[in-house]
């Protein structure tokens, strides 16, 4: 079976051109044209590797790479950047990019990285996309989930940070009716208020200073899929009547035009901030949350789900030994004990991060309770590392770093990999581009 590319470029053409290399390459394509849209058939598609662009808009290749991230651990990403902006691919590569090509892009080398990530990854037997636990609570959040993504009602999802409230969001998309249609979220918390509009309900060419062409809107992307509002706690006040408007009709008017759209979908919200307090304190419109709060999910903390605890443990280890490609370690009797005493207060998140550090910094021993977090930070790509550079160049930067850590290390691979932050298949790839060896380390 060919594997399958997803090809993430705003500009039309280069997209078309970029395609057609792609799949000259023997490789299966699907292009989209932004961030969100390309997360959106990521999530449907599931491809092998991505092909990003970095500045776009809605969603810029950050974006999908901190996606990536969180949701489809192992998938690798390349960056394609414009000259000149090699902080943000600096950037990028700290954040876990497979590689980074400069535009214009040379199509041998474009394919060249291709078959080199898509060969890096291993099959993982482990996929994160699945809400987990055994306990009572989720057993009750599963059953909710599938009752609410049975009807057409609106469901606000409450519940703290870290607890799951995006993947409860996307299994009750995929339960529902519309469960083939997009999946559109929308970080109500993160939209300059003036765009708000415009990001929800699109708007015409034209119709104020910058509108250089149409826009759809999330609404509008949405049809005939999910409409998912996070973080819609954090809507300013004087913005929540045009939500109100759009959610209740779901019929909406891009700005600049005359015609209204008709608009099938299902609206999901999600928030970590605590509605009665602030419909006491009328920072938001009660007539806007009954709307939205037609039925309530909400997601448990994960200190109240004790028996959930060590099969996340186990979960996250396997998982990351996998991605990592290094033995899964074991946790010591002490070590566990703490792992339960913590409180957890970033829940499933914070103690993914904390099992992603063990695997990534064991040395094949038990896990004693000395490498719990304080040494965490010195584990990142790059670390407290200072690398003298004077080039501006990416590739001189992202050479010497490389270098430099393995002098450290004494050319230990695995070693240099940890520091790195990067999986041994990642390290070996970059070895090989940079054509670096041992006996030109000590030139
Ligand atoms: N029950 C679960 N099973 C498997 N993974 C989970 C579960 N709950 C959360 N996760 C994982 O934890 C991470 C955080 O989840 P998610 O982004 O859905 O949380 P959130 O409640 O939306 O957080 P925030 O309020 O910070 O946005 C994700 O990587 C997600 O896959
Ligand atoms: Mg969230």
């Amino acid at each position: 079976m060919r594997k399958k590319i997803l090809l993430i470029e705003d500009d039309y053409r280069l997209r078309r051109i970029l395609q057609l290399v792609i799949e000259n390459g023997g490789y299966e394509v699907q292009n989209t044209a932004n961030g969100r849209e390309g997360i959106n058939t990521w999530r449907q598609w599931k491809p092998d590797a991505v092909v990003t662009d970095l500045k776009m808009n809605p969603g810029d290749g950050m974006a999908v790479l901190e996606f990536g991230k969180e949701y489809s651990n192992g998938i690798p990403i390349i960056i394609l950047t414009a000259f000149g902006t090699v902080e943000t691919a600096v950037e990028a590569m700290k954040n876990g990019a497979f590689d980074y090509l400069t535009k214009p892009v040379d199509n041998v080398e474009l394919l060249a990285v291709i078959t080199e990530a898509v060969h890096s990854t291993k099959a993982m037997t482990v996929k994160d996309d699945e809400l987990l636990g055994r306990s009572p609570q989720m057993d009750k959040i599963r059953k909710e989930i599938s009752l609410f993504a049975s009807t057409d009602s609106s469901v606000l999802i409450s519940g703290e940070s870290g607890t799951g409230k995006e993947l409860a969001a996307l299994t009750i998309h995929h339960q529902s009716a519309h469960g083939n249609g997009p999946f559109i979220r929308v970080n109500c918390a993160a939209i300059p208020r003036d765009l708000l509009e415009s990001e929800l309900f699109g708007h015409k060419k034209g119709s104020f200073t910058g509108a250089t062409a149409d826009r759809r809107g999330a609404f509008a992307e949405a049809d005939g899929g999910t409409l998912f509002l996070d973080e819609v706690g954090d809507l300013p006040l004087e913005l929540q009547p045009k939500l109100l408007h759009g959610v209740e009709e779901k019929s909406v008017t891009p700005v600049g035009s005359s015609t209204p759209l008709q608009i099938s979908v299902k609206i999901v919200s999600a928030s970590n901030r605590n509605f009665e307090k602030m419909l006491a304190e009328n920072s938001f419109r009660h007539d806007l949350y009954y709307r939205l709060n037609t039925v309530r999910l909400h997601m448990v903390p994960l200190r109240e789900r004790e028996g959930d605890l060590n099969l996340f443990l186990d979960f996250y280890l396997q998982l990351f030994s996998e991605k990592f490609d290094c033995p899964q370690p074991v946790l010591s009797a002490e070590t566990v004990k703490l792992l339960h005493q913590y409180p957890w207060p970033g829940n499933i998140r914070e103690m993914k991060n904390v099992m992603e550090r063990i695997v990534l910094t064991c040395e094949g021993e038990e896990v004693t309770p000395a490498r719990l977090p304080s040494s965490i930070s010195k584990q990142q790509w790059g670390g407290e590392r200072q690398v003298e550079v004077s080039s501006t160049d990416l590739r001189q930067q992202e050479e010497q770093l490389i270098m430099t850590v393995l002098r450290e290390c004494n050319w230990n691979q695995s070693q240099a990999a940890r520091d790195l932050g990067i999986s041994r298949n990642t390290l070996r790839y970059r070895i090989k581009k940079h054509g670096l060896s041992r006996s030109a380390l000590s030139l």
